[in-house]
């Protein structure tokens, strides 16, 4: 049954998905917002306001770090660049103090090294952060972006009527088109009618997006963590059939590396991303990140499967609430699942003991090697029959992830 589900979910993310060519795994790079917010004070703060700094900052750490060659590609400017009027074309501007060289040179010194830039906006009257929106403006602002050579546009909901959006998020999608340059679309779209109480219309928004924004914004704290997993398990039989190459889900920024997650709490936002097949755009400081989170962010294994080319959303299977311990599988290439057991216990380490056969793996006469993958809290590695016990531990607040490999 399972295994019907998640095919189904793979022929619909073939058809649905918008074909720009772009966004054929998870999106990886960097994002202004959960980190530095609308900070624009540059005069008292200069190494954390929103400027063309500290977009060439993170350039470069994501160069000279090892980011840009682990995958890490996007460098996202959010909310709080532009000026708060357009030019005498109409055009959006960026702030002339804080962009003293423009978006372009910006773009020019990320492609220069081997990065791409991305951009914001919002469909509505103003951003979030009261910049000026896009509506009425949105072919010229489609235009403008691709004359500086971004490479992804993501497109908030502030000030806009959500009950529009099934029109108007569709004529971005034609506009960034007819600009002929391949620009990444990301959708704030169901958030705001998810908000609002409409139902959303996923078969429409997986044809015009590249990702999508579900849920609210994270925030620095394992909390917001749990809110964003538990909204994606409420959802999953909604979520997973529209996700595919090309199209993704977007549970928002990973916060690795900031101040509100432990280092086991770290592991388990990465692993449940990687569940998701989620996007992997970091929202950190990269210039003074503890090498323990650099070096969760860099591995490459866990890179590796987030990247699974199938880009099958997972889902929950499993759930104890006596201990408060739930077990999640999403289906990798070549028949192998991803099976991640996360505890929201807080007194100790568990032990948890399932079977293959309870977490509704498919059948398979000859079983399963179960492979745990170190950085992310397992070192297991057995082969399993369907009824064999699994063993496991896991930490508090904390994953442990393993694949399961057909026996030949
Ligand atoms: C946008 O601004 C116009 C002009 O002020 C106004 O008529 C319209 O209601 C606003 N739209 C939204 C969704 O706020
Ligand atoms: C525009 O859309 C067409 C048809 O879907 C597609 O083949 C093409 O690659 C798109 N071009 C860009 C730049 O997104
Ligand atoms: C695991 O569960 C099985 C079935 O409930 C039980 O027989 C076995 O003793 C358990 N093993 C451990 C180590 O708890």
């Amino acid at each position: 049954m399972l295994r019907v589900i998640l095919i189904f979910g793979a022929l619909c993310g073939c058809i649905y998905a918008l074909d720009n060519g772009l966004a054929r795994t998870p999106p990886m790079g960097w994002m202004a917002w959960e980190r530095f917010r609308c900070n624009i004070d540059c005069k008292n703060d200069p190494k954390n306001c929103i400027s063309e700094q500290l977009f060439m900052d993170m350039a470069d750490r994501m160069v000279e770090d090892g980011y840009r060659d682990a995958g890490y590609e996007y460098v996202n400017i959010d909310d709080c660049w532009s000026s708060k009027q357009r030019d005498a074309q109409g055009r959006l501007q960026a702030d002339p103090d804080r962009f003293p060289n423009g978006i372009k040179a910006l773009a020019d010194y990320v492609h220069k090294r081997g990065l791409k830039l991305g951009t914001y906006g919002d469909y509505g009257n103003l951003t979030c952060g009261g910049y000026p929106g896009s509506l009425g403006h949105l072919e010229i602002d489609a235009q403008t972006f691709a004359d500086w050579g971004i490479d992804m546009f993501k497109m908030d909901g502030c000030y806009a009527d959500p009950k529009t959006m099934d029109k108007g998020y569709p004529q971005m999608t034609k506009y960034l088109n007819q600009t002929g340059r391949p620009i990444l679309f990301s959708c704030s779209w169901p958030d705001y009618q998810r908000a609002s109480g409409i139902d959303v219309n996923y078969k429409l928004i997986a044809e015009n997006c590249n990702m999508w924004r579900n849920y609210d914004d994270i925030q620095d704290s394992w909390d917001s963590v749990l809110g964003i997993i538990d909204y994606y398990a409420k959802e999953q039989d909604t979520l997973a059939p529209v996700q595919g190459p090309g199209s993704f889900n977007d549970p928002d920024m990973i916060i690795v590396g900031d101040f509100g997650l432990s280092y086991e709490q770290a592991k388990a936002q990465i692993a449940m991303w990687t569940i998701f097949a989620a996007p992997m755009l970091m929202s950190n400081d990269l210039r003074t990140i503890r090498p323990e989170f650099r070096e969760l962010l860099l591995n490459k294994e866990v890179i590796a499967i987030n990247q699974d080319p199938s880009g099958h959303f997972g889902k929950r299977v499993l759930q104890d609430p006596k201990i408060d311990v739930e077990i999640w599988t999403r289906q990798l290439q070549n028949d192998e699942y991803l099976i991640a057991i996360m505890s929201r216990y807080i007194k100790l380490p568990l032990n948890v003991n399932t079977t293959l056969a309870d977490l509704q793996l498919p059948t398979r006469d000859t079983g399963y090697i179960v492979s745990g993958i170190r950085a992310l809290g397992s070192n297991i590695m057995q082969h399993l029959q369907m009824k064999d016990r699994l063993q496991q531990k896991v930490n508090p607040s904390g994953v442990a992830v393993m694949k399961a490999i057909p026996f030949p």
